[in-house]
């Protein structure tokens, strides 16, 4: 069966209802438009209650019924949630915390991943299920595990770490150098001597925990590439997929998004937050970035509320179309939910779904339902464009820029990233998320809000390619160390100092407002009281004043950063006024061979950085529409997204004849939004 326009799913858990449910739930199914289910992410004791005990006819029924009504079945090996049985018998099994806590079942995802018992058990129950599954007519997609992300600092993972350590450095003396160990007498004369940063008395070894960081991603990547090779052993041309969460620190995606057939995401932006759909369109954009030529899909989002957050708002029928929409104008091949049915039991009983707890007849049944077909009668979608514009994000960068030994932990990477995303986001300017390592064919400009780390390639393919045309622009705190955490010597931005024209000297966070020095926590034995005089302090911002060369730029304030720099030919567009870099440059440019680097040195208020940022795109000659506040716009093949996220009725210019395909309504050179509305345009008529 040829795949849909856009695949409409939900995870579905028959195993969690008595059978009589099943067939009126999937008759349910279709009648709401969804073409996939999502089946077995949680279903290991169901498969195998009790070891090489095998029960999975069930399954197959499942299968079988969803066959006999069109819906196809994104298949998942259980894995990611072993059986109790599994840590009474092998203990080994569960991870350890870096405090040393074994954790438990009864709960899920309490595995240690290089556990040697986990691995074979995995392989059993993905075999089992294979010789079953694999080739029945339902399953078009197979999903390993659910959201990687386990951490454990037990025995086996610290000698996995090892031998992961000394693939990458050869021998002690490399480990040495890396890590730098000669600081507090670290020296490492044994391979034995290594060990995961587990509880400590203060600061770890920074280059010790980076390692660690990359170490995990990549054993977890080795547990999902065993079960897809397994798979793909028996079953070679269903694509195989594993779900991501957004901006997750807890794997390096992009290592990952190459060994997949499928990207997939699970999204739940908090819909108290307005502007959390910026950070849904954010994550949007880094799927679709890691998905390339294969595609993203968005395997799970709430239809209203979660039940993982202290306060769980509900989501308006509203809120959720504009999400989903976001999602296709951005180029999801898939619309999928956390989950059918909503649970009876278990800790996700308060988890909203498509099909609640208060059944068919209900508004919210009603509304999800409307929009499975609404989505299903959409037409060929075709393919998002590639962006002039690209967010540079690695994850080494962002694990080095929040440790805890950094001059300030306010200057948060990712939050760095959607401050300058969102300027683009807001003048409808499409934006890559690239990683250091991919191509920037096609890409004018390159933001790097947050490069803290660079590596000696990355340094040198980027200098060549602003010689070459490119335009790169880099907030503060940038190229500060090196892969090791080193800290890069000689002036700052090291590697692009000479093309920006300026010696960076001193990082300078900003002081807070004055502070009672009794009160300062740090010489309080009170705990009572450094809460108290940490929830006095306020951070002081200081003023940014346009020079000659930035006439026009609004002035503005710098919040939390400010940097020492001397200039010795760059343009500079603005100055600090006050605070420790007082009257030195803070946004400031230069011509390099055929491209331009730009600097932003600070964190500036909104305004600011729009009129900054906006200069930067008309430098590098990007195509930016005209602005209409609230509404954001995205072409997809040859249709025009326009989604109205504010209250306000809105009206964009869409020049020509368009047709909006969801309702039908002709436009001629403006189209009016109201407030949560939604239209997809088709292409102009000539
Ligand atoms: C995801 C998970 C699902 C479900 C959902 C609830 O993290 O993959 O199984 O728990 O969250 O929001």
């Amino acid at each position: 069966m040829a795949e849909p326009t856009l695949w409409i799913g939900a995870d579905w858990n028959p195993e969690q209802w008595p059978r009589d449910v099943w067939r009126t739930d999937v008759e349910l199914m279709v009648r709401a438009g969804v073409n996939l289910a999502t089946v077995g992410v949680f279903s290991w004791s169901s498969l195998e209650p009790r070891p090489d005990e095998w029960r999975i006819d069930w399954l197959v029924d499942v299968l079988d019924l969803l066959h006999e009504h069109g819906v196809r079945a994104d298949l998942a090996t259980p894995t990611a949630s072993p059986p109790p049985w599994l840590a009474r018998l092998w203990p080994e099994t569960s991870a350890v915390t870096a405090e040393g806590v074994r954790l438990s079942p009864f709960s899920r995802n309490h595995f240690c991943p290089t556990s040697a018992v986990y691995r074979e058990r995995c392989a059993a129950v993905v075999q089992a299920l294979l010789d079953r599954c694999a080739g029945h007519p339902a399953v078009a997609l197979w999903h390993v595990g659910n959201e990687f992300g386990q951490t454990c600092f037990c025995d086996s993972c610290a000698a996995a770490f090892r031998v992961w350590l000394r693939e990458r450095y050869g021998d002690l003396d490399g480990l040495n150098r890396a890590w730098g160990t000669a600081v507090w007498s670290q020296g490492v004369g044994d391979w034995d001597d290594v060990l995961p940063p587990r509880a400590a008395p203060y600061l770890h070894n920074p280059a010790q925990l980076l390692d660690f960081r990359r170490f995990a991603s990549d054993a977890q990547l080795e547990l999902f590439r065993a079960q897809r090779d397994q798979i793909r052993s028996v079953d070679a041309t269903t694509p195989v997929t594993t779900n991501f969460m957004g901006f997750f620190a807890g794997v390096d995606y992009r290592r990952w998004a190459r060994e997949l057939d499928l990207v997939s995401d699970d999204s739940y932006p908090d819909p108290s937050r307005a502007d959390a759909v910026v950070d849904s369109a954010m994550s949007s954009d880094l799927m679709r970035s890691l998905g390339g030529d294969r595609g993203w899909m968005l395997m799970e989002q709430a239809a209203s509320t979660v039940n993982f957050r202290p306060h769980n708002a509900a989501k308006s029928p509203a809120r959720l179309r504009r999400e989903v929409f976001q999602a296709v104008a951005r180029g999801a091949r898939g619309l999928c939910w956390f989950q059918w049915h909503q649970a009876a039991q278990g800790p996700e009983r308060f988890h909203s779904a498509l099909l609640p707890a208060a059944g068919t007849d209900t508004r919210h049944h009603r509304m999800v339902a409307a929009l499975g077909t609404e989505l299903a009668g959409l037409p060929d979608l075709g393919e998002v464009p590639r962006a002039e514009v690209a967010l540079l994000f690695d994850w080494p960068s962002w694990w080095a820029g929040t440790q805890r030994d950094l001059p300030s932990d306010r200057l948060d990477p990712l939050a760095q990233l959607r401050r300058w995303y969102r300027v683009c986001w807001q003048r409808g300017v499409l934006t890559d998320v690239l990683g250091s390592g991919d191509a920037l064919d096609g890409v004018r400009l390159l933001l790097a809000p947050s490069a803290v780390l660079l590596d000696d390639a990355t340094v040198a393919r980027l200098r060549a390619w602003v010689r070459d045309g490119g335009h790169l622009w880099f907030g503060p705190f940038a190229s500060a160390v090196d892969e090791t955490t080193r800290l890069r010597q000689g002036p700052f931005p090291s590697g692009f100092a000479d093309l920006l024209g300026v010696r960076g000297e001193e990082w300078h966070p900003l002081p807070d407002d004055q502070l009672d020095p009794d009160a300062d926590p740090s010489r309080s034995a009170d705990p009572d009281r450094s809460a108290l005089s940490l929830s006095k302090r306020r951070q002081s911002t200081v003023a940014l004043v346009p020079t000659d060369l930035g006439a026009g730029l609004p002035r503005g304030r710098a919040d939390i950063w400010a940097e020492w720099l001397e200039v010795d030919s760059a343009d500079v567009w603005a100055r600090f006024q006050g605070g420790p870099a007082d009257g030195g440059p803070a946004v400031l440019t230069s011509a390099a061979g055929a491209g331009r680097v730009g600097l932003v040195s600070t964190v500036p208020d909104a305004a600011l950085l729009d009129a900054v940022l906006g200069r930067a795109l008309d430098l590098a000659r990007v195509a930016v529409p005209p602005a209409v506040p609230d509404v954001e716009r995205v072409v997809r093949g040859g249709l025009t997204f326009l989604i109205n996220h504010g209250q306000e009725v809105r009206t964009v210019p869409v020049p020509g004849a368009t047709t909006d395909l969801l309702s039908g309504t002709r436009y001629r050179d403006a189209v009016e939004l109201h407030a949560d509305e939604v239209r997809v345009l088709t292409k102009e008529e000539v």
